[in-house]
């Protein structure tokens, strides 16, 4: 069984990131794997997270099960941030959470109980897509198709050609949409966009799957529901993977959620019956940890004020650099028009750098950048942006 097997590839992010550890060169860089990094390099844990564990760890009588969808006020926390309290789908009582080891559980529970109802429908993802979004569905048994998504002309939505493929998606497909901070471009829709997107779900009766994995690091937590409050809106089921690996910073405690909305609380029921199925036979019940800090900080005022503000300061401090990036890239004389980095929200750009170029800049000056050309913005500090932007310049002249 285990003899004589090709090795499979590296994983297309997190290799890069084993590659840079390895490097030797004082002066290497990662911009690949999606991690926020304050201007020290550092992913330091909040003040608020550290502070709810403390708590937990004083107050914790037990290390028993946690239920198959985790802990009922967990759910209501995460209904809440996603939807906003007092919501009409939470008062209708159509909304049902599972708390989920992280974002990527969320999609992959999700997969697993679509395949049992729509078990010959396709899943539809942006081109480009989150490089795991593939891979995620295929598993599950899917075929994955691509709508368009952005413009390499423009360095923006290419929202003609993506609204005319959805129009074209048929009923009872899945649609997997980036609800905010679109991974990998940065290139997210206006609140007009998204009107028309849910306009054209619920005409044509496809199923939307939001991956919400970066609530909070757009415009503001209330700002970024814009696009699934016009889908919740408009159609009458959907489904929802909240991450807290970013905006919590619990990576490493794998804190998600899947979010089932239906029509009514009775289906909600029955459909969410099968999603612990899903659960069960897969990793039975949730990891207790990052949940217990996620229910601590958002059911107590005060910690929530503290998170908030430091889910703030990220997101501000991301907003800071892109802006610092397109200053340096052109006091650096790179030529071209950066200004588009700027515009773009969440943690990651598409500089537009080609493959060679990308390969460039790993072998010859140890900087780490996904194939493609996505950045991790919040890569770029204060001491490494010279050498960044200088070598930059060099890597453009290569075509
Ligand atoms: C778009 C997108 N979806 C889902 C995830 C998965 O998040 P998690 O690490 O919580 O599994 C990520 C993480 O990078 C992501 O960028």
């Amino acid at each position: 069984m285990f003899s004589d097997r090709t090795p499979a590839p590296p994983d297309a992010i997190l290799g890069l990131t084993e590659a840079w550890k390895n490097d030797p060169n004082p002066s290497k860089v990662n911009l690949g794997v999606g991690v926020f990094k304050d201007e020290k390099g550092r992913t330091p844990i909040l003040q608020s997270v550290k502070d709810a564990e403390a708590h937990i760890l004083s107050t914790a009588t037990t290390k028993s099960y946690m239920p198959i969808a985790g802990a009922p006020e967990y759910a209501q926390h995460v209904q809440e941030m996603i939807l906003g309290a007092g919501h009409p789908a939470l008062v209708a009582k159509r909304a049902r959470t599972a708390h989920t080891p992280g974002g990527t559980a969320a999609l992959r529970v999700g997969a697993d109980f679509l395949k049992k109802f729509a078990p010959n429908a396709s899943v539809w993802v942006s081109s480009p897509t989150w490089a795991n979004h593939k891979g995620v569905f295929q598993s599950a048994g899917f075929a994955v198709k691509e709508y368009p998504y952005y413009d390499p002309l423009t360095k923006g939505l290419d929202f003609a050609r993506m609204i005319e493929s959805l129009a074209n998606v048929p009923a009872g497909d899945i649609v997997l949409l980036h609800a905010c901070c679109h991974n990998p471009t940065g290139v997210d829709l206006s609140a007009q966009q998204w009107q028309e997107v849910a306009a054209v779900a619920s005409q044509r009766g496809w199923l939307p799957f939001l991956d919400f994995a970066y609530q909070g690091y757009g415009d503001g937590l209330a700002e970024d529901r814009t696009g699934l409050l016009a889908l919740v809106d408009a159609c009458p089921e959907l489904l929802v993977a909240s991450s807290f690996s970013k905006n919590f910073g619990l990576y490493q405690d794998r804190t998600g959620a899947l979010t089932l909305i239906a029509a009514d609380s009775a289906s909600a029921t029955a459909s969410f019956s099968h999603v612990a199925i899903a659960i069960r036979v897969n990793y039975s019940n949730p990891p207790a940890h990052g949940g217990l800090i996620v229910s601590t900080i958002l059911g107590d005022p005060a910690r929530r004020v503290k998170w908030e503000g430091e889910l703030a300061a990220m997101r501000e401090h991301i907003a800071r650099t892109r802006t610092t990036f397109v200053q340096a890239l052109a006091t650096h004389g790179v030529p071209g028009d950066f200004s588009f980095i700027a515009r773009q929200k969440g943690m990651f750009s598409f500089s537009g750098l080609s493959d060679a170029q990308v390969k460039f800049l790993r072998d010859t000056k140890s900087i780490y950048i996904v194939g493609g050309g996505r950045i991790n913005v919040a890569g770029i500090t204060p001491s490494n942006l010279d050498y960044l932007c200088a070598s930059i310049r060099e890597a453009l002249a290569i075509r």
